[in-house]
């Protein structure tokens, strides 16, 4: 290879990166351009070699590392030169798979291939073990190779089976390539089957998150639901729930600073409040649930039921400001 030559050509060609576009290429050397992309266009330099020129440092960088992990395998081309915006590589002759499906069914053959094209991926140490079918060429002997992987490195987040490779093959070519990878490798294609099946659950629950425009006007309507104090029964019934709760929350933290066993707390008070709802003192509740039998060392019914009188005295009250007043009085005296 002439680097000479190659260098002169490489000051004559500029490449620029476009939005969700090909680059654009000002070429003023006289090499043909082959092809291009989103990040780079390429150019034959002989026969055999030809040089991508890239639109920034970073793809050309990735390019080369994807390439560089590859050259150990029969699936990539050979790398020749690199600088800042180009390398120089194999020109990879023969077939891309889009085209030859065109005319050609998806033999088993060529599935197995492209399968083992994957497990080279993933042995050389690929993020993604995916690729495009335009991006692999068959040749004439039968064998497979790859341009364009600066994609499969450098990634964090992948799918987790080559959808990439599947979605091209389209619909038909998919399901054929499934029964191939089921056939020789069931697990596999269990595997596949079911990410597959997640992603569309996935999808799903997407669709289902952004067609969900909250309808306010309904919102507001229905919120009339969650209301608690319109009705006074309701209302009192919240208000009594709401003590029992911060009732068991303080009485237990009480009892666990005293060095008491949580567990046996906790069903003393469940057992006071289940005896108290069927209207029976705390003994008859314990007897109906079969409990008699004392728990652990603990005796607190005495101090249980001293303080459950002074909220069952406040919950009698039908009022709750004068709960409120009984309270706000206690508090001063408190002060004082
Ligand atoms: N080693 C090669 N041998 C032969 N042709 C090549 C080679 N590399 C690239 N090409 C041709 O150039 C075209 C563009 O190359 P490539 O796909 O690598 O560009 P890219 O900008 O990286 O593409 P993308 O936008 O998909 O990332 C290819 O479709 C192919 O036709
Ligand atoms: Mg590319």
């Amino acid at each position: 290879m002439d680097t000479k030559f190659l260098k002169k050509c490489m000051k004559q060609i500029k490449v620029t990166n476009l939005e969700n576009e090909d680059v654009e290429v000002v070429n003023g050397s006289p090499l043909e351009m082959i092809g291009k992309g989103r990040q780079g266009a390429v150019f034959k330099l002989t026969d055999d070699i030809c040089v991508k020129v890239f639109g920034n440092e970073e793809d050309c960088e990735r390019e080369y590392y994807a390439l560089s992990l590859g050259q150990q395998s029969d699936f990539f081309p050979r790398l020749y030169a690199k600088g800042d915006l180009y390398i120089a590589m194999e020109i990879i002759k023969g077939v891309d798979v889009r085209e030859y499906l065109q005319s050609q069914p998806l033999s088993e053959e060529l599935s197995l291939k492209l399968i083992h094209m994957l497990i080279t991926f993933k042995e050389i140490g690929y993020d993604r073990i995916d690729h495009h079918k335009r991006q692999i060429y068959l040749q004439p002997d039968g064998s497979l190779k790859v341009i364009d992987v600066a994609r499969a490195v450098w990634r964090d987040r992948v799918y987790p089976y080559p959808r990439k490779l599947m979605t091209s093959l389209g619909k038909k070519n998919k399901k054929i390539f499934l029964e191939h990878v089921q056939s020789l490798k069931p697990e596999l294609y269990e595997e596949w089957k079911y990410y597959i099946e997640m992603e569309d659950i996935s999808r799903e629950i997407y669709h289902l998150l952004l067609d969900e425009e909250p309808d306010k006007e309904k919102l507001r309507e229905l919120s009339d639901r969650l209301l608690t104090t319109s009705d006074k029964k309701v209302h009192f019934r919240q208000l009594e729930n709401m003590m029992h709760k911060v009732f068991k929350e303080e009485w237990v933290k009480t009892m666990l600073a005293r060095g008491e066993d949580p567990e046996a707390v906790m069903d003393k008070i469940d057992e006071y409040w289940e005896g108290k709802e069927m209207g029976l003192e705390p003994t008859k509740a314990r007897k109906l649930k079969g409990k008699n039998k004392k728990q652990g060392q603990i005796d607190l019914s005495s101090f249980f039921n001293k303080n459950a009188e002074k909220t069952n005295s406040l919950a009698a009250d039908s009022s709750w400001d004068k709960i409120l007043k009984s309270l706000d009085k206690k508090k001063k005296k408190r002060k004082k």
